[in-house]
C-alpha cells in the first residue's frame, strides 16, 4: 500500500512529484523515492530509508532534475523498510518503475527470472515486474508492447509507472486492482494514486479503469484497455481545490482534527437540512426510491468505519425498526453471504479507497442488494464513484492516521439515514424535528466537550506507564468504547482491549488486577445501574476505574475511580459526543509516550492492499 506519483513535462518535474508524494504520504510512510530522466536522458534516482521529508532533505544536497520522472512513498508489504526494497526499481540504469499493491505470483516469476540470468537485489514482489519488461524489451518490443506483455504474467494487484532511458519523454502506466489517474495538464501529463496529489498542477483528470494502461507523451495519450485496444476514458473536471494543509498551530494534526469536529459536523450537517427535517436528496437522486423500498440494511467497512456501522446498527434497529447487520469488510469478501429481501448495502469509508470495502463494494454488486449507498469523506474517490447512492461527510482532508472527525461526521451522517429510514416506518414530523435538533446541537456539545482537554491531558499521567488497557461500554456505547481502545492502541502502542461491560464476567474479568486500568464509558443512560454492578465488579478485584459520565450521574471518585464528567448528553447522540474525550484521552497518552502521533508505526491512512 504505497503512494505514485510521475509527471511528463517540459519544466523540471522534481518539484511537482515531491509534492505529489507528500500529498500521498498517508498512503505509506517507510520508505520514499525518486527517479528522473536527467537532460541527457540518463536514469537518477535517490531513495531514503523514511519520510518524504528526509527524501527533500536528502535532494536539497544531491538535486535531480528531469522532464520526465515517477516517485514513491512505500509502506512495506514484501520485505522491511530498507533503501535496497525502497521503490523506484531498476533494471541496471535503464528502466525505473514504481508499484502500489501486490504480485501474488511474484516466487514463480522470480525463478523463472532467475532461470533467464536475472539478478535480484531487493526482497520485494516488485522486482519481478521491472525485470519482466527488460525480459520483453529484449525481443525487440518498444516498452508499451513490453509493458503489455509483462502485466499480461502478473497476477495481483497493481498501479504502475515505468519509465526507460531508450524512451525519453514516455511514461508507461498501468492499473489493476489499485486505483490510478491521470492529470490533464497543458503540454504535460501527470499520473498519481489519487487526484489529490496532482491538485496543485491540474484539475481535469483521467480515472483509468481496471486493466488500463496508459501510454504518455508531453504532447500526447493514448489509453488501452485490458484487452490492449484503444479507448477514449473522458475527462473530469475535480471540483476539490488545492487548499494547503496545515496544522493551524496545533501540535499534531490529531489534535487539530480533534478540535475541528464542531466545524466538521456543521460542514456534515450544511445544505442537508431544511424546516427541521433531513433533506433525502443529500443521500443521491434516487435515495427517495431506493429507501422506500429498503427493508434490511447491511453496513461494511473496517477500523474506525467498521465502529460507526456498529453504532449505525443500534440507532438503525432502535429507531428506525429495521433489521441491519454490520460487518468487517474483509471478512464480508470472502464468505458466501445470505442477502435478505430488498436489503441495501452500505460501505462507510473515510478515504474511499480501502481495498477491502472496494472489493466488498464490488462482490455486493454482483448479489442481489436493491443499491449501494457509500458514506465516504473523499469526492471522486473510488468509493463513490462505484457506488449508485453517495452521501459525502464533508469532514476536509483528514491526515492524521488515527481517524477521527472522519468518524463523528460518519455518525453524523449515519444518524440522518437512520431519520429518513425511520420516516417511513411511523417517525413523525414532530419526531424527526426533535431528533434533527439533536443534531444541530451537536457542535455545541462537542466544544463543551472539548474543554476536558486539560484535565484529560492531567488525567493521561497517571497512564502513561502502563501496557493493557480494558475498555467497558454497553448498548452503542460498546462500538464508542471499540473506538476509544482502537485510538489508545494505535498511536500510543498500549494493548487495549474493548468488551461489552456484561460480557466481562464470562473470561475477562481475569486480567484485572492493579495495573489493568478500565475505563467504562457510562453516560446516563437506562443501562447506567447495570454498568455500575459491573464497574463494582472491577473495583472489586482491585482495578483502577476511569469513568466517562454525565455530571449527574451519581457515581463518586475515589482513590480508585477517576470520573470525567461531560455536560449531560441526549442518548440518542450520546455515541458522538462520548468519542471525543476518549480521543482526547488516547492523544495526550500517546503524547506522553513520545509516539508518532500523526504517522503511527507500522499503519497508513489508506489500506490499498488486502
Ligand atoms: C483507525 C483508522 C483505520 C481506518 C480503516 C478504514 O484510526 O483510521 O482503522 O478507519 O483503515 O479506513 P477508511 O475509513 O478510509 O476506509
Amino acid at each position: 500500500m504505497c503512494g505514485i506519483v510521475g509527471a511528463v513535462a517540459q519544466r523540471d518535474v522534481c518539484p511537482i512529484l515531491l509534492e505529489g508524494l507528500k500529498r500521498l504520504e498517508y498512503r505509506g510512510y517507510d520508505s520514499a523515492g525518486i527517479a528522473v530522466l536527467n537532460g541527457n536522458h540518463k536514469l537518477e534516482r535517490v531513495r531514503v530509508l523514511g519520510k518524504v521529508q528526509d527524501l527533500v532533505t536528502s535532494l536539497s544536497a544531491q538535486p535531480l532534475h528531469g522532464g520526465t520522472g515517477i516517485a514513491h512513498t512505500r509502506w512495506a508489504t514484501h520485505g522491511k523498510p530498507s533503501i535496497e526494497n525502497a521503490h523506484p526499481h531498476v533494471y541496471k540504469e535503464k528502466i525505473a518503475l514504481v508499484h502500489n499493491g501486490i504480485i501474488e505470483n511474484h516466487e514463480p516469476l522470480r525463478q523463472q527470472q532467475k532461470q533467464h540470468g536475472f539478478d535480484f537485489n531487493t526482497e520485494t514482489d516488485t522486482e519481478v515486474i521491472v525485470n519482466q519488461i527488460e525480459y520483453y524489451l529484449r525481443t525487440g518490443q518498444d516498452l508499451l508492447q513490453a509493458v503489455f506483455n509483462t502485466v499480461d504474467d502478473l497476477e495481483g494487484a497493481y498501479s504502475l509507472g515505468i519509465i526507460c532511458t531508450d524512451e525519453p519523454g514516455r511514461i508507461i502506466a498501468a492499473r489493476s486492482g489499485s486505483a490510478l489517474v491521470i492529470g490533464v495538464g497543458i503540454g504535460e501529463y501527470f499520473i498519481a494514486s489519487d487526484i489529490f496529489a496532482l491538485l496543485p498542477v491540474t484539475q481535469q483528470f483521467i480515472i483509468l479503469e481496471e486493466g488500463d494502461i496508459a501510454d504518455i507523451q508531453r504532447d500526447q495519450l493514448r489509453i488501452y484497455d485490458k484487452n490492449h485496444q484503444a479507448v477514449i476514458r473522458q475527462i473530469i473536471i475535480s471540483q476539490q481545490v488545492a487548499e494547503a494543509v496545515d496544522k493551524a498551530g496545533y501540535r499534531h494534526f490529531m489534535l487539530k482534527e480533534i478540535f475541528t469536529q464542531p466545524l466538521a459536523i456543521a460542514e456534515t450537517l450544511e445544505g442537508r437540512l431544511a424546516d427541521g427535517l433531513v433533506v433525502e436528496s443529500a443521500f443521491g437522486m434516487r435515495a427517495a426510491t431506493i429507501f422506500d423500498q429498503a427493508e434490511a440494511i447491511d453496513i461494511v467497512a473496517c477500523g474506525t468505519s467498521y465502529h460507526a456501522g456498529l453504532v449505525a446498527k443500534y440507532w438503525l434497529e432502535a429507531t428506525a425498526g429495521i433489521p441491519c447487520q454490520v460487518e468487517i469488510a474483509s471478512e464480508f469478501r470472502y464468505r458466501r453471504k445470505v442477502v435478505s429481501r430488498n436489503s441495501l448495502f452500505v460501505t462507510i469509508s473515510q478515504s474511499g479507497e480501502t481495498t477491502d470495502t472496494l472489493a466488498a463494494l464490488e462482490l455486493a454488486k454482483t448479489l442481489n442488494y436493491i443499491s449501494t449507498l457509500a458514506i465516504c469523506n473523499v469526492p471522486e474517490s473510488s468509493l463513490t464513484r462505484a457506488s449508485e447512492l453517495v452521501f459525502l461527510t464533508h469532514a476536509g482532508p483528514e491526515i492524521g492516521v488515527a481517524s477521527t472527525k472522519a468518524f463523528t461526521t460518519q455518525l453524523t451522517a449515519l444518524f440522518m439515514l437512520m431519520i429518513l429510514l425511520a420516516r417511513r416506518r411511523g417517525l413523525t414530523s414532530e419526531q424527526e424535528k426533535g431528533l434533527v435538533h439533536h443534531l444541530e446541537t451537536l457542535p455545541g456539545k462537542i466544544n463543551l466537550a472539548l474543554d476536558l482537554n486539560q484535565q484529560l491531558s492531567e488525567l493521561a499521567e497517571r497512564f502513561a506507564d502502563k501496557h493493557h488497557a480494558l475498555y467497558l461500554g454497553r448498548g452503542s456505547m460498546l462500538p464508542v468504547a471499540m473506538e476509544g481502545a482502537l485510538k489508545l492502541k494505535e498511536i500510543s502502542y498500549i494493548h487495549a482491549e474493548a468488551y461489552a461491560a456484561g460480557e466481562l464476567k464470562h473470561g475477562p474479568l481475569a486480567l484485572v488486577d492493579n495495573d489493568m486500568p478500565v475505563i467504562a464509558v457510562a453516560p446516563n443512560n437506562q443501562l447506567l445501574e447495570k454498568l455500575k454492578s459491573n464497574l463494582q465488579e472491577v473495583r472489586a478485584r482491585g482495578g483502577k476505574l476511569y469513568v466517562f459520565t454525565d455530571t449527574d450521574v451519581n457515581i463518586q471518585a475515589s482513590e480508585d475511580i477517576s470520573m470525567i464528567r461531560m455536560a449531560p448528553v441526549p442518548d440518542c447522540i450520546a455515541p458522538i459526543v462520548f468519542t471525543v474525550p476518549l480521543q482526547l484521552f488516547a492523544y495526550h497518552i500517546a503524547v506522553l509516550k513520545g509516539a508518532d502521533i500523526d504517522q503511527p508505526r507500522n499503519l497508513a491512512k489508506a489500506v490499498t492492499v488486502e
